[in-house]
């Protein structure tokens, strides 16, 4: 899904209640980019879906021989104990109808806790978590994410370094304290990817490369760097503190920037 597309996609979902930010879209755009190039198969699952408004972006990076399956407690919302969202399964399955011509395959009705990796499998090339926010929570969606994903698949965890939510953080330290064969790759736009630490080249190598970053529009007003964090070099998308990423100035600037004229203009220098 080339970045016109995907930005298309997640400003036709603007009415769907949720949280998935334009740019995480682009980066997880990106990373869906990285994985076709190294012909990386496999089917997405989510933990967490809300109304829909994720399963849509992720359905629309689908080939048409991969799927999607999802979990949510949906109308049980008693038992969401860190009252993260508040999922909806009838209007989840109109948005994800109205907005994707893909038909979800598996949706698990229940707590995450509850999923069998028997059951769900372990074929998926990206599993996003975005369920229950605290630790005992997060850890057990981290834990059987990383017995679901291929080999050089990744996990997306949503809200990594909120203080809203401590426990996704605690989640976080945990996992990688206690697995060091993975690692946390890329942290930005509210979502920390984590992959195998044998295979994080792949997806570094993509990300460093400026080209890459601008294609999704990563690039500036988005600053980029690395910082050591537990056993790796986390690169980091951030904002400088004087850049207002929603001032006309910036605005112009940025489309300068991704325009063809100024990559022409660049090339020629
Ligand atoms: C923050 S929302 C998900 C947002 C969605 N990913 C988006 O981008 O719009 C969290 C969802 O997780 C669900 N949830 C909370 N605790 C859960 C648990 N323990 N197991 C499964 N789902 C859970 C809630 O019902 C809610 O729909």
């Amino acid at each position: 899904m080339k970045t016109k597309e995907v930005k298309k996609k997640i400003r036709s979902t603007r009415k769907i209640d949720g949280w998935l930010s334009l740019e995480a879209g682009l980066l997880i755009a990106a990373l869906n980019e990285c994985q076709n190039n190294n012909k990386i198969d496999g089917d997405i699952f989510e933990i967490g879906v809300h109304h829909g408004k994720s399963t849509v972006l992720f359905a629309n990076l689908l080939t048409p021989s991969q799927s999607i399956s999802v979990c949510d407690i949906f109308d049980s919302q008693t038992n969401n104990i860190s009252q993260s969202g508040s999922g909806n399964k009838v209007t989840f399955e109109r948005n994800v109808k109205s907005h994707s011509n893909i038909k979800v395959k598996n949706i698990y009705s229940c707590l995450s806790s509850e999923l069998d990796i028997k059951d769900i499998g372990n074929n998926f090339r990206m599993f996003h978590i975005d369920g229950g926010h605290n630790n005992s929570e997060a850890l057990p969606d981290l834990i059987l994410a990383s017995q679901a994903i291929v080999d050089q698949g990744i996990i997306i965890v949503d809200d990594p370094f909120r203080s809203e939510w401590p426990g996704v953080t605690e989640a976080i330290i945990n996992f990688l304290n206690d697995h060091q064969e993975f690692t946390a790759v890329v942290v930005g736009f509210n979502k920390l990817i984590i992959c195998k630490t044998e295979v994080s080249d792949l997806y570094l190598d993509f990300l460093d490369e400026l080209e890459n970053r601008s294609r999704y529009e990563l690039a500036y007003p988005f600053s980029y760097k690395k910082l050591p964090f537990l056993n790796s070099d986390l690169r980091i998308f951030y904002t400088l503190s004087f850049v207002n990423t929603n001032a006309i100035k910036t605005k112009l600037k940025k489309k300068l920037i991704h325009s063809n004229f100024y990559k022409w203009y660049k090339k020629r220098q």
